[in-house]
């Protein structure tokens, strides 16, 4: 009887001590997270009159952005959407591309700041004719739910190399801020190859080898007919997207740097978009299994980009790497001309 009763309260122990250590980790969590934040300070923007008329502290954004996270669980209502000014924003900044340059470490990195709210899904409305002929609206409900204050963003990286896709994105808003995020011409080139061969494995296909395709056979030349190649000529692109708009709304990022050193781009990144600083180290850290920056975003939750981010290429022959690198280099001359930013690119 003793003994059941002993086992009896050592459960009960138990219980209350693991309510209590949870609730204490959850407030560490919670301060940690607000601790990052700067004394309050107002979204000071160029994102026109909805941001300057009611300047939110972006503590109390923060604070917000934990109800936005509750609503898109699926435990708010239509009611607290209304009681909470949450709206379905048109983006304020888009990521045009490129592919493989690191668009969605970009996009959830930028996540970070509390007045960022991203599009989860690649919406695909400027590159696809049927999702554009379904109209602005359409469009704007696919974003996320978000307060006015805070700036929605989306990426689609096949919009930068889509030929209709500067036009409709002028014709919705000509001063859009544009981010393209541009990797070294060849490694972008093989980890592109790379996405297609897996997607071919997992269809248990066979596929060709990248020399095979990234060479002419005839000419012995760069095969510029192969998607993959064409995509990394930069300036061939970026001249289409300049005949709408100057080169002051686009901003660079380098996609390579944003590997090894993610903070000081992301900060470029808070000063083009005109947001204040709050993205700091604490919310990126070095995970040596994944070999990548992983996100924090506070003592509790973290996360890592999804194991199809961050592929192991296959050995391309070096002599095929030297003729491409060589046919890439007076792209990317005039890349760093136009851009004002300078890559050292091989
Ligand atoms: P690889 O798979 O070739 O390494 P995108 O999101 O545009 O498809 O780009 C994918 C690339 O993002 C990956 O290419 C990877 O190198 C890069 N990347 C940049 N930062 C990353 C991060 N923190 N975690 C995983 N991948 C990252």
């Amino acid at each position: 009887m003793l003994f059941k009763q002993q086992v009896w309260l050592r459960q009960k122990l138990l219980v209350l001590g693991s309510l209590a250590v949870g609730s204490l980790l959850y407030l560490v969590a919670r301060v940690g997270s607000l601790d990052r934040l700067q004394p309050i300070c107002p979204v000071e923007s160029r994102f026109g009159a909805a941001h300057n008329q009611a300047e939110l502290p972006l503590r109390a954004l923060q604070f917000k952005r934990g109800l936005l996270h509750e609503f898109r669980k699926g435990n708010s209502s239509k009611e607290q959407v209304r009681l909470h000014d949450l709206v379905q924003q048109l983006p304020k900044a888009i990521i045009i591309g490129v592919r493989k340059g690191g668009t969605r470490a970009l996009l959830e990195m930028l996540n970070l700041h509390p007045a960022v709210v991203k599009a989860s899904q690649e919406i695909h409305f400027f590159d696809n004719d049927e999702n554009y002929a379904k109209g602005i609206e359409w469009y704007r409900k696919k974003m996320p739910f978000s307060y006015p204050q805070q700036i929605t963003i989306e990426k689609s990286p096949a919009y930068f190399i889509t030929e209709e896709v500067p036009e409709r994105i002028y014709k919705m808003n000509s001063s859009i801020k544009l981010l393209m995020i541009v990797r070294e011409p060849t490694t972008r080139a093989i980890s592109d190859y790379t996405q297609v061969l897996e997607g071919k494995e997992r269809k248990n296909k066979t596929y060709y080898k990248f020399e095979k395709l990234a060479i002419d056979p005839n000419t012995c030349e760069v095969n510029t007919k192969y998607k993959a190649v064409r995509t990394s000529i930069y300036t061939k692109h970026l001249e289409r997207w300049l005949k709408y708009f100057p080169i002051e709304q686009f901003h660079i990022v380098d996609g390579d740097r944003l590997i090894t050193e993610p903070l000081p781009e992301l900060q470029l990144v808070e000063k083009f978009l005109n947001l204040p600083p709050r993205i700091s180290q604490y919310n990126l850290y070095f995970n040596a299994t994944r070999g990548f920056y992983c996100l924090r975003f506070n003592i509790i939750f973290n996360k890592c980009l999804a194991g199809s981010k961050g592929r192991i290429h296959p050995e391309v022959d070096p002599s095929v790497v030297t003729k491409l690198r060589k046919f890439f280099h007076p792209f990317n001359q005039k890349f760093y001309q136009i851009t004002g930013r300078t890559l050292n690119w091989p």
